[in-house]
């Protein structure tokens, strides 16, 4: 749906910190001088249980894939599934996509400490931070390839809060959204893709790959100093910028394979075990539960005029998944968010790289980055920049209340600038 920005954050955005002291409307500048980040010692508890519930989640579905015989769509989704949660494709073998989207609370960041603090996740790199919240990847896989609905007037599609993994390159957005943090300095941090085939190969279910992808998967002669090179943690240098040194063959084996690897994530992600469909309001649906006297009016309220929620978190209409997103972006107006430890990585690291250049004076440009930026494949869309700064995909809304207990913070937003449904509504 399209809405005009919205004026006046900075005073709603007041009122719902109450005891805010940098509250700022998107387009003004964070003041205040860069500190490095230093995680709570409740944070990196938390960080260390993380670690561990993924080390257990990926053995158990390693017993698994020995132990059973699995038809063609279990063996698929049970490889991505070992994909997603191996801590070893990351450059300091710590990091596996689950450490920013866990199960418990909805595929989105497991750990309350830091949902209420720095709302981004450190990467591989511990003391690299991304700018923006870990989406949840539920129901992600509904999400349409990138395209422009003329009827509509907007652009719907893409995964990302701002749309980037198009999915035009792979017919898929959640495939291509996943070659992206593998590659991400502030995440998983490898120096080249190929170091992720490589992990692949020399992993306990590499097995299972050659059996779904062919013998060919890995049949890639490595250099000898593949170890080494994909010890060092990315960006690749502009001189150098596929340091694992392949033959052209081997390069062309090794992007299928990281091809299919993306896609087996997507699989696992598009299973019931990530969509099951199956909160009380789907049984309410299905007329085998009833809603409380409350929900019963919250969801008569989120369907009303008065508050157009559904317009663009649709539940969805005859034949259609209640998804609880229309897949368009908007712009609400939401102010930055200073507790953000991007805005503080503006000087070079240990390892000589800058996440941040703009420091304090970044602003998130939001779909209209993307859109004015080389990942764009269209030039018809370039020039709707400038309309789309600031918006952002709307998320769904299944199972952003999902929590380990009450008192367990989420974050909610692209920067996590609030903390809970209620205060989103207040918003
Ligand atoms: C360090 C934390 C972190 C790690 C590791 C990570 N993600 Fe994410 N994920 C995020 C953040 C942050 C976003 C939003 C990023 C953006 O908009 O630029 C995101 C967005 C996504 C989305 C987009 C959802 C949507 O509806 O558009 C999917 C899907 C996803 N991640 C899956 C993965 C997969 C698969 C991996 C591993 C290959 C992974 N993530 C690794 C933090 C992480
Ligand atoms: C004009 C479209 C639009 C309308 C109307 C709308 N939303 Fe949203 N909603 C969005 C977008 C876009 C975001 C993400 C914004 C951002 O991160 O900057 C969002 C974010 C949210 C989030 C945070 C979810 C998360 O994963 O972080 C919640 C909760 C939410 N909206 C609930 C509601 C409710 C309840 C209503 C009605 C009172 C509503 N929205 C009305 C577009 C909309």
């Amino acid at each position: 749906m399209r809405l005009q920005p919205v004026a006046g954050g900075a005073a709603i955005g007041l009122v719902l910190l109450g005891t805010a002291t940098l509250v700022l409307e998107r387009g003004t500048a964070v003041t205040h001088t860069p500190r490095p980040v230093r995680l709570s010692p409740q944070a990196q508890a938390e960080i260390r249980q993380v670690e561990a519930r993924i080390n257990q989640i990926e053995a158990d579905s390693v017993k698994r894939a020995r132990g059973s015989s699995l038809d063609a769509l279990g063996e698929l989704t049970l490889l991505g599934k070992l994909i997603l949660f191996d801590q070893n494709l990351s450059v300091n073998k710590n990091e596996a996509c689950a450490f920013c989207h866990m199960p418990e609370t909805g595929f989105t960041g497991p750990s309350s400490a830091l949902n209420m603090t720095t709302v981004s996740y450190p990467g591989s790199v511990r003391t690299r931070f991304s700018g923006r919240k870990p989406q949840t990847h539920t129901y992600a896989t509904f999400t349409p390839v990138l395209h422009y609905n003329a009827l509509q007037g907007d652009l719907v599609g893409g995964e990302f809060w701002d749309m980037r993994a198009t999915g035009i390159r792979l017919n898929n957005p959640t495939a291509e959204q996943a070659q992206g943090p593998p590659l991400n300095p502030v995440e998983m941090g490898l120096i080249d893709s190929a170091c992720m085939v490589y992990g692949v190969s020399r992993s306990q279910y590499r097995q299972i790959a050659e059996k779904v992808w062919g013998p060919q998967a890995f049949a890639i002669h490595w250099p000898g100093d593949v170890e080494s090179v994909c010890a060092r943690p990315g960006p690749a240098s502009a001189s150098d910028p596929y340091p694992v040194h392949l033959t052209a063959v081997d390069r062309g084996l090794s992007n299928r394979t990281f091809d299919q690897i993306a896609q087996a994530i997507a699989t696992y992600e598009a299973s019931g075990e990530v969509n099951p469909f199956s909160s009380k309001y789907d049984y309410v649906m299905a007329g085998k539960a009833r809603f409380t006297a409350d929900e019963e009016a919250g969801y008569a309220l989120f369907r009303s005029n008065s508050t157009h929620c559904n317009e663009c978190h649709r539940d969805g209409g005859p034949g259609e998944e209640p998804l609880f997103t229309d897949f368009t972006a908007s712009n609400l107006g939401l102010p930055a968010n200073p507790a953000i430890p991007f805005y503080e990585e503006s000087a070079a690291d240990r390892l000589g790289y800058t996440a941040n250049r703009d420091g304090l004076k970044y602003l998130d440009p939001g779909v209209g980055g993307f859109l004015a930026g080389p990942q764009n494949p269209s030039r018809e869309w370039a020039a709707m920049s400038k309309s789309f700064a600031g918006k952002y995909k709307t998320p769904t809304l299944r199972s952003v209340d999902k929590r380990t207990r009450p008192d367990f913070v989420k974050a909610d937003m692209d920067n996590g600038y609030v903390k809970s449904p209620e205060e989103v509504v207040q918003y």
